[in-house]
């Protein structure tokens, strides 16, 4: 995507090096002009890793911090890349912000309505930005959904529905061997945890915060048992957390209405046996896409073949590519992390740096889309009842100045 390599370099400094901190700088590294000058992690073994992967990418070594505060204040940068554990991702954004960087934080939910106001107030004191890493933005089915929803094919869309459906019994319950922040979430909170990667792209496709905006949240969750049964098949009833009581229900449920009459429906679901899926569903007055799981499915009202049948999305993903994915796919699909989504959303938080310009998820995406965690956290307590959505923007979605146009766009195709 050449275009990058003529501008300026950007210096971004690396916080939280584990398996996505390192993916994410490796893929950062392969776009012209980055830099990492210094990387961190409270983990000394990490963060020399870290080191060494990106000196073998750049040929020069970077400075190694245990304490991010102590980088900020020793190192010239010019942005953040974080990929910490998610309840520390706001309170670094704050602080990088407050030292003039720009922040690109990894994907997780709010703890608080706090935190998301606090990074919305400091992006706007400091004018640097905050963009959430949801890379779920820019893969290729989504971002042919977006266009085909642009161009009308759906009609007026209704209702919405995602999730967040993966398997990740080892990867929490062995929290402790692995070093992993996931674990202490799935004991002590109970609620949508996870609700950006179907949520981000639904909440573009239908102008959340740019005329449209959550108005209401609730939640209910399931009974936990998946973590205990992996546990007690798995490790027996010796191991540590053999007798766990886990807070998180496995299966959480969340609807969410919207002052443009859509609904949207979340399903968080990590700790039970199935195979991976996003479960995104998008219904209009024309027609219905499903993720399906031997394939995707889509019915358009007189145009597929037969009423009432479904018919196989991939013919329509490749009719509707997106222009970002044509032209990437014209250079040469990048084969990183996600099949090519994280290359793009790091190439476009690395654009805005460089132009200094409004990045395509803005902090006021940042904070709506991370406020369900706490939202849905607490109407999960009071067993399902709706929860008034605070609007980050105090009033400007309904007269917002206008977004910026380009390639990475996420508000027109
Ligand atoms: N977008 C995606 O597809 C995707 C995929 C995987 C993970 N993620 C997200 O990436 C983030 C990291 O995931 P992970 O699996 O590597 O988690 P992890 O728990 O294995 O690693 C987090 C790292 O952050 C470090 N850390 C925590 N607080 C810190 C601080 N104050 N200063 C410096 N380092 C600190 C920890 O020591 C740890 O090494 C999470 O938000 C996760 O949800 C996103």
């Amino acid at each position: 995507m050449g275009e990058q390599g003529e501008k300026t370099s950007v210096r971004v400094g690396a916080i939280g090096l584990s398996g996505r901190g390192s993916g994410q700088m490796c893929e950062m590294l392969n776009i012209p002009g980055v830099v990492v000058p210094a990387v961190c992690d409270v983990y000394e073994d990490r963060a020399l890793h870290g080191a060494e992967l990106a000196t073998k990418k750049q040929g020069s070594r970077p400075a190694v911090y245990l304490d991010y505060k102590e980088m900020l204040a020793k190192e010239q940068l010019d942005a953040i890349l974080c990929c910490t554990t998610w309840i520390t991702h706001a309170e670094i954004a704050v602080t990088a912000m407050q030292a003039g960087l720009d922040v690109a934080i990894e994907v997780g939910g709010a703890a608080s309505e706090e935190e998301c106001w606090e990074m919305v107030r400091t992006s706007r004191a400091t004018g640097k930005f905050c963009m959430l890493l949801e890379n779920c933005c820019y893969d290729r089915s989504e971002m042919a959904l977006f266009r085909m929803v642009r161009e009308g094919v759906f009609g007026e869309v209704v209702h919405l529905e995602g999730g967040y459906r993966h398997d990740l019994r080892d990867e929490i319950a062995y929290g402790k061997e692995i070093r992993h922040g996931r674990l202490q979430n799935f004991i002590r909170r109970n609620g949508e945890l996870y609700p950006t990667h179907q949520l981000g792209p639904i909440a573009k496709m239908i102008g959340i915060n740019r005329g449209n905006r959550f108005l209401t949240l609730s939640s209910i969750a399931s009974k936990a048992r998946g973590l205990h049964a992996f546990l007690q098949h798995e490790k027996g009833e010796d191991y540590y957390l053999a007798n766990q009581i886990f807070s998180q229900g496995d299966v959480v449920d969340t609807t969410i209405t919207c002052a443009g009459g859509e609904t949207i429906h979340l399903v968080h679901d990590c700790t039970l046996p199935r195979p991976y899926s996003r479960g995104y569903v998008v219904e209009g007055t024309k027609a219905v896409f499903q993720e399906a799981p031997l394939g995707s499915a889509i019915y358009i009202d007189n145009v597929s073949p037969k009423q009432h049948e479904w018919e196989s999305f991939d013919p329509y993903c490749q009719a509707y590519e997106h222009p970002l994915w044509q032209a990437y796919r014209d250079t040469g699909v990048h084969a990183g992390g996600h099949g090519g989504m994280d290359y793009l959303v790091l190439s476009a938080f690395i654009e805005s740096v460089q132009l200094g310009a409004p990045p395509p998820i803005d902090v006021y995406d940042t904070a709506a889309w991370m406020a369900v965690t706490y939202l849905s956290e607490q109407s999960v307590a009071m067993g399902g009842t709706p929860v008034p959505f605070p609007d980050f923007t105090n009033g400007r979605w309904i007269d917002r100045e206008p977004y910026r146009r380009g390639r990475y766009c996420l508000e027109e195709v």
